[in-house]
């Protein structure tokens, strides 16, 4: 089948080109985010896509970066930027410069978390350079903790010339989902950010999908509420539902047992930390490599900072360290030399 046209979101289109534009063409360029949320399979990525290919003036400079759900390591999103893309000239040191992008014989123990934080803000400022530039974080909700805290800050960052386009579905589905909640209610409440939450496709937008696919075909009206029904209007469902009944034009769409469609589903794997950690533990341990104060990590999970001493008190017994930037790189130091680091 071929590739389907997007069809519908004028309005986001419009508003991320719009944003993207006045950006652009400031003297004094400040940073700006866009929060993309939505059902997995509603569109995000599509959207993000359209978005970079509308921008007028066409971006100079963009950092891509997508949470690698087969192995999820500390700064995932950095490292995916980093990926392919001469560094060598950054002012940054270079040790550190490979522990961000996750060089399998990169020094491990030199920084401490709260350093490798500032030094990943650095990184990018640097590859942003004068901007504007585009930072994409696609999927936020399968980030890793370091990530999001990082994504926190840039959304934050003083001075920074760059639109933060961030795509994301809803805190429930996410790896962390306090901390996914935290980030996104940040994104959200950052100085004149755009929030856009995607839903399902209307009855003419599945019509406008069908008609693309059978340009001579019978598409009437008891057939698309036929599809979107089945299909709840989901775009990912509904291009499934094409490939796989497709192929015998539209009638066939409706005419047996919609196949078991589910969504790509997101896992973190937490086994490769190797210790009987809780999942509230897994989380704390996150903030912790992220550089985080006790006081920061219960505000970032909403529990009590002596809920999160005795947190940190048995991680620092089942991790075996003697402080916590020893639990924080025990930590680092796991994830990254998993079995399925490589992708
Ligand atoms: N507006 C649209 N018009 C036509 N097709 C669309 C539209 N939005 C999405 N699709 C198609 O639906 C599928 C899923 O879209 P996409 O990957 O953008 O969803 P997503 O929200 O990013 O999902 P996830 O949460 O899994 O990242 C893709 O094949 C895409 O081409
Ligand atoms: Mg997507």
């Amino acid at each position: 089948m071929m590739p389907v046209a997007m069809v519908g979101r004028v309005a986001e289109l419009t508003e991320l080109a719009r944003a993207w534009c006045s950006l652009a063409g400031s003297t004094r360029p400040a940073r700006r985010t866009a929060l993309i949320t939505g059902a997995g399979g509603v569109g995000k990525s599509m959207l993000v896509a359209a978005a970079l290919d509308a921008f007028d003036p066409a971006p100079g400079t963009v950092l891509f970066g997508t949470a690698r759900v087969h192995s999820p390591a500390p700064y995932d999103w950095l490292a995916a930027v980093l990926t392919g893309r001469d560094s060598g000239d950054l002012p940054l040191p270079a040790d550190a410069l490979a522990w961000l992008a996750q060089h399998p014989n990169a020094p491990r123990e030199r920084y401490a978390p709260g350093t490798l934080l500032r030094l990943a803000v650095q990184t990018v400022r640097a590859l942003v350079g004068a901007g504007p530039a585009v930072l994409v974080v696609e999927d936020l909700h399968a980030l890793d903790p370091a990530s999001l805290n990082l994504i926190g800050e840039l959304a934050a960052a003083p001075e920074l010339p760059a639109l933060l386009v961030v795509a994301s579905r809803p805190p429930e589905a996410a790896v962390a989902p306090e901390l996914a909640a935290r980030t996104l209610a940040r994104l959200a409440g950052a100085p004149g950010s755009i929030r856009q939450h995607l839903g399902p496709l209307t009855r003419d937008q599945v019509a406008a999908v069908l008609a693309q696919v059978y340009p001579d075909g019978v598409v009437d009206p008891p057939l698309v509420e036929a599809v979107r029904e089945r299909t709840g209007g989901n775009p990912y469902r509904l291009t499934e539902l094409l490939a796989t009944q497709g192929g015998h034009g539209p009638a066939g769409l409706v005419q047996q047992s919609p196949p078991e469609q589910p969504l790509p589903v997101v896992e973190w794997p937490v086994e490769p930390l190797g210790a009987e950690l809780t999942a509230r533990e897994v989380e704390v341990l996150g903030c912790l490599a992220a550089g985080m104060s006790n006081k920061q990590v219960a505000r970032s999970l909403g529990i009590s900072v002596r809920t999160v001493t005795v947190h940190v008190s048995n991680l620092l017994r089942k991790t075996g360290s003697a402080s916590r930037t020893e639990a924080a790189l025990w930590a680092v130091r796991r994830q990254l030399t998993g079995p399925t680091q490589s992708v």
